[in-house]
């Protein structure tokens, strides 16, 4: 049965949680055939985009969750995760609390996903690191291979109240459709990218959200990734 959750929790304000999860569902309605499909939703804060996915999809899918709550310096925000799905009664949606890493991604290699939310996620992964535009490349690709989909949010490259500001390296002045393209095509990922719309952050300004189709993973995905990924990280299951 496909219910909505009708409020938010979490940082964001709900026209962010609302407009991207409206995105999402769009997309993968019209675009992604599968019967069942799991989907990991990394860096899942307070839950709510993985909660009202798991309601959504109930009969169809299982979402991972993972966060170590690494933001807030405190596990809170998994605390108010667990007490969603308790609320909803939420039974697809497994939450693991763990600080992920380019080696996490490449764990996921051999059993990748059908479907992964980045959602304002992957800029995070280079603060402090001063990455080359090369290495960003590579970080990039490296998650992308971890599944068929992935529904990246990023922020935008022109207002200057955007943070932080690490990712400007790897922008270097071109717009964020060619970035990541352009990343993939170096990596000889074969991709197609779709721009889905932009939700609007406060002070920060629109993000644009995108998913980019990984072409090489196709029909290559196992129907049972969920428990293959829950057995490989079962300590950090909550
Ligand atoms: C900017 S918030 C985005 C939250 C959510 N995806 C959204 O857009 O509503 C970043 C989240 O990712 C988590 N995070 C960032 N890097 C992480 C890492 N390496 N491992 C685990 N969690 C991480 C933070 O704790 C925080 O909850």
């Amino acid at each position: 049965m496909k219910n909505k959750i009708n409020k938010t929790w979490g940082y964001n304000i709900p026209e962010v949680y609302y407009g991207r999860f409206s995105m999402i569902t769009e997309f993968i309605n019209n675009n992604i055939p599968q019967e069942t499909f799991t989907i990991i939703d990394w860096g899942s804060d307070s839950g709510w985009t993985s909660v009202a996915l798991s309601n959504y999809y109930s009969d169809s899918s299982n979402v991972i969750s993972i966060d170590s709550g690494i933001m807030y310096n405190n596990t809170s925000c998994i605390d108010d995760h667990l007490r969603a799905i308790g609320e909803y009664k939420i039974k697809n949606n497994t939450v693991l609390k763990m600080t992920f890493t380019e080696q996490t991604w490449q764990d996921i290699h051999p059993c990748p996903v059908n479907i992964q939310l980045l959602l304002s996620i992957f800029h995070w992964t280079g603060t402090g690191r001063n990455l080359s535009v090369s290495q960003w490349d590579t970080a990039f690709s490296t998650i992308i291979k971890a599944a068929e989909y992935t529904f990246i949010e990023i922020p935008n490259r022109e207002n200057p109240n955007e943070s932080p500001h690490e990712i400007r390296n790897w922008y270097n002045d071109r717009d964020e459709y060619d970035v990541l393209k352009q990343a993939l095509d170096a990596n000889d990922i074969k991709n197609k990218i779709y721009y889905l719309g932009s939700t609007t952050h406060g002070k920060k300004g629109p993000r644009k959200t995108f998913v980019v189709h990984n072409l090489a993973l196709g029909n290559t995905i196992d129907n049972n990734v969920a428990d293959i990924v829950k057995t490989k990280y079962q300590e950090f299951i909550m």
